[in-house]
């Protein structure tokens, strides 16, 4: 780690590269204590950049380096310039080879990063900047190369030696090694190479192309795990499907294989035709893996295959760029998993997402652009906001142009840029030409950051039957942004009218010809607009936003009966989950409100009236029902408030939730034992209309254990001794763990860890379960727990099921008045930091958050985080959002 100050790098300096590096030859030899890289480039000046040889500068950290020729030349070390981060060689031709020698340490790698050892195994991860603790190297996104890859290792250990392309060849090598040889023809960055060697079981499977080529598809798992790899193959399979049938994109190697590792920062990486994965985002199977990891299974199997084309063929051109392929990509992964499952539910699940975690990533110090302008660490940039806001952003290029007119231009992108790197602008021209608009104001989205707020009012005229919507926009100031700076954004709203009755009015907007529709996109692109429509013969109630047609916090001054109105009658399916739980922020900020006052606590009986009506409609879909009956979460209550109250919000939140289960509890009592008895019957599969069943059933066992009823206690017992699948049992585990029967807890935890200690992924389930129960006591139950046999601050997968669960989800004991929830974050942000940056970074964003609160916490959470920052040797990672939270 170095010790000077971290460098801000801006998009302003992008340059194009000096050289270019068109071949690129690696031999890799791996040995238990230490592994050699030996790299030969065939390089050549970059034409674009001129004429003359300035001195060639390439990038390389925590490399040994043992020699390097030029052009065929030794080179000694009067020859080069070496630095921490650094090789300088000076050219003597246009064009010349390159060969370095380099010794690494991947068997004390723990930041995962570059080439690392996890459970034996050894395995890459580059994406952003790690290719350059493998080798010297231009390492960046905008130079591409064709790889040959050689790897050589003991037989016995390493039977399996991947890396990207095709296989060319293989053999024996001396004192019991062998090596293998692969060639990946597609020009690529050096962030999507990987190399895999280990002892690994593959299951193996084929798909044919629309262009009858047969394609070989692979999943390496480590031997105890090959029964878990069925899901993941045939979520592959659909995803290669789809993206052919959607995108009229076709797979272009001869071979793709996923590998499952243990210890890995993120979900997965979509390096060329050998995707590593996180094993929780691969293995998955009835017993072992719940809906949700089944359905988050499905969406990163997707997600990287999909990279295969936004992201591997047309790739970015600098950092600054990651959501042209991120946000890309999630939005294709979210189109799959709609027409895979319930696009309304993935929809729902989706935006309560975004509005939770991203709008308050907006609102906080780290707040910034979809394409940022400026960074000190990439890797603290894979956000929420490139990600999730990102999609959003696509999608809204997609609801302007409509399916076919967005078709068009992915083509025009993939057809103009395949083979190049390119920038955010690159892909929204490719969608204007194809279509013929004009999106320079719509690109404001790509560099104001924030959440725009849109303030909606109505009016309406009764002798003239005109109805009139007027919009207010407007942005809010984030670092470096002053709000009031911030130019109009161009906002599609969604939109509908209904009457008396709950019908849908057909939309004529004035000046128009006729009506078109009863759901309209109308673009809003002015601080302030009107938009007035004809021939309304009654009052109507508004439906806006449908579908959560743009990322934006919307504000219509709705009363609770119109609101409950939507509920019921509204056609969008989005917006009658939205108008409930508009309704329930209304109702718990009310609740909230007395709790503060210290007044006793009345709710509003209209919620509970509204959520009796969505329990007893049969012919709504189970898994609507489901979220309908989830009152917006505790980290919600706070994005949305002023200052939040973590105790007021608890309580509201709980006595809401107590007075449900208590006036529900018959409906509720029905639909848990309709559904539980049909589980019973039912052989376990994982399809949306089973999630579906399971879903309801789980949320209705979860209220009902409220009432502390015996039957409900030995129901909740029955599932969790008899279930055949982890989504049942994990929920009665969950639903007694938050209970008070102390001695079933104790038994149902023990007899879970006993029957699943040998699996990792089932007992991080086991920690996070524990340590999202609210009950007093939670930050000695999760000390506790890091005692645990089975914990280890080694391996992400636990660190987010522990420490990641506790301080991002259980508010109550983390946001601890004595402020001990922060000083433990604190302190092992303080230990992550001395081994993987990345993952100290990502723990340390609920200190972030800390003008949310009021000024006694704020000075604690502060006070953290300056101790954090005066702990010494701080990574860039963690150096940056310490700098930018304390700013
Ligand atoms: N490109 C990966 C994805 O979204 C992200 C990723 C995987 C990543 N591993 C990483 C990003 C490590 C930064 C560091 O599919
Ligand atoms: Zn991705």
């Amino acid at each position: 780690m170095r010790t000077e100050q971290p460098k801000m790098i801006y998009l302003k300096d992008y340059q194009a590269p000096e050289y270019l590096i068109d071949e690129t030859h690696l031999t890799f030899e791996l040995f238990d204590d230490h592994s050699l890289v030996h790299a030969q480039l065939v390089m050549r000046r970059n034409p674009a950049r001129g004429s003359g040889l300035p001195p060639l500068v390439l990038d390389g950290q925590l490399l040994e380096l043992l020699s390097v020729k030029l052009a065929d030349v030794d080179l000694t070390s009067s020859d080069y310039e070496l630095t921490p981060d650094s090789l300088t060689v000076q050219p003597t031709s246009d064009t010349f080879t390159l060969d370095t020698s380099v010794k690494i340490h991947p068997e004390t790698n723990t930041a995962l990063e570059g080439l690392y050892k996890s459970s034996g195994m050894f395995c890459t991860q580059c994406e952003a900047e790690g290719f350059r603790k493998i080798t010297y190297y231009l390492d960046r996104p905008d130079v591409m190369s064709t790889f040959t890859t050689t790897v050589i290792a003991n037989q016995q250990d390493f039977p399996i030696l991947l890396s990207n392309g095709n296989l060319v060849g293989s053999g024996p090598g001396k004192d019991g090694r062998h090596w293998i040889t692969w060639q990946d023809p597609f020009k690529k960055p050096a962030y999507l190479f990987a190399l895999v060697a280990g002892d690994l079981w593959c299951i193996e499977d084929t798909f044919t192309t629309m262009t009858n080529r047969k394609v070989t598809l692979r999943i390496y798992v480590e031997q105890e795990n090959i029964d878990k790899c069925q899901h993941a193959m045939d979520s592959l399979k659909k995803s290669m499907r789809w993206d052919e049938e959607v995108y009229g994109r076709e797979y272009d190697l001869d071979i793709f294989m996923i590998v499952a590792v243990n210890d890995f920062n993120m979900g997965a990486m979509e390096n060329k035709g050998l995707n590593i994965f996180n094993s929780s985002a691969v293995l998955a199977r009835a017993e072992t893996a719940t809906d949700a990891a089944h359905q988050r299974v499905e969406a990163i199997v997707a997600h990287e295959y999909f990279h295969n084309w936004s992201g591997n063929r047309v790739t970015c051109r600098d950092w600054f760029q990651l959501s042209l392929k991120e946000g890309f990509t999630v939005f294709r992964d979210a189109g799959f998993s709609s027409d895979m499952n319930s696009a309304t539910v993935k929809r729902i699940q989706d935006v309560a997402y975004l509005r939770t975690h991203q709008f308050a990533e907006d609102a906080g110090p780290m707040a910034h652009a979809v394409r940022p302008d400026s960074f000190i660490e990439i890797s603290n940039f894979y956000t929420l906001t490139v990600y999730e806001k990102g999609s959003e952003v696509v999608g809204m290029i997609h609801t302007l142009l409509g399916a076919e007119g967005f078709r068009k231009g992915s083509d025009l992108y993939f057809e103009r840029h395949d083979g190049q790197a390119v920038t955010c602008d690159d892909f929204v021209k490719a969608m204007e030409d194809a279509n013929g608009v004009d999106l320079t104001q719509f690109k404001r989205w790509y560099s104001q950051a924030g959440t725009p707020r849109l303030a909606v009012t109505e009016s309406y005229d009764p002798s003239a039957n005109t109805y009139s919507l007027t919009f207010r926009q407007s942005a809010p100031t984030t670092p470096g942004q002053p709000g009031d700076e911030k130019k109009p954004f161009v906002i599609p709203v969604s939109l509908g009218l209904l009457d008396n009755a709950g019908k849908e009015i057909p939309l004529r907007l004035q000046g128009e010809a006729t009506a078109s529709g009863s759901s309209r996109v109308i673009s809003v692109t002015e601080a302030e607009q009107t938009f007035t429509f004809v021939d309304v013969a009654e009052q109507p109630l508004p439906s806006l936003l449908r579908g959560f047609s743009a990322p934006v916090k919307l504000s219509f001054p709705y009363n609770r009966d119109q609101l409950m109105f939507l509920m019921q009658h509204d056609t969008d399916g989005f917006n009658r989950w939205d108008a409930g739980q508009q309704l329930s922020v209304q109702v718990l900020q009310e609740l909230i409100a007395q709790h503060q006052k210290g007044k006793n606590l009345v709710m509003d009986q209209r919620l509970v009236t509204a959520l009796g009506t969505v329990l007893a409609d049969d012919s709504l879909d189970q898994a609507m029902v489901a979220e309908m009956l989830s009152l917006p979460g505790e980290a919600y209550l706070t994005e949305i408030s002023e200052v939040a109250d973590v105790d007021a919000i608890h309580a509201a939140r709980e006595f809401a939730r107590q007075q449900l289960a208590s006036s529900l509890s018959d409906a509720l009592w029905k639909r848990y034992q309709t559904n539980r008895e049909l589980s019973k019957k039912t052989a376990y599969v994982a399809e949306s209309e089973h999630f579906a069943r399971r879903a309801l059933q789980n949320i209705a066992l979860s209220y009902l254990m409220l009432t502390g009823k015996p039957e409900v206690l030995a129901a909740a017992i029955e599932q969790f001794d008899n279930a055949d699948n982890m989504t049942e049992r994990l929920t009665a585990l969950a639903v007694l763990v938050n209970s008070p029967f102390e001695d079933e807890k104790a038994k149902a935890l023990a007899v879970f860890a006993e029957n699943f200690k040998e699996n990792a992924l089932v007992m991080d389930q086991w920690f996070s379960v524990q340590a999202g129960s609210t009950l007093p006591g939670g930050l000695a139950r999760v000390k506790a727990l890091m005692e645990h046999p089975a914990f280890t601050l080694k391996n992400p997968n636990k660190v987010r099921a522990l420490i990641g669960a506790f301080a991002g989800q259980n508010l109550i004991n983390f946001h601890a008045a004595d402020g001990s929830g922060y000083r433990f974050l604190a302190d092992l942000v303080i230990e992550l930091n001395g081994f993987n940056p990345q993952i100290a970074s990502r723990q340390l964003a609920p200190l972030t958050r800390w003008r949310k609160y009021d000024s006694a916490r704020q000075a604690l959470m502060k006070g953290e985080l300056e101790r954090i920052r005066a702990s010494g040797h701080l990574s860039p990672d963690v150096y940056e959002v310490l700098s930018k939270s304390l700013a």
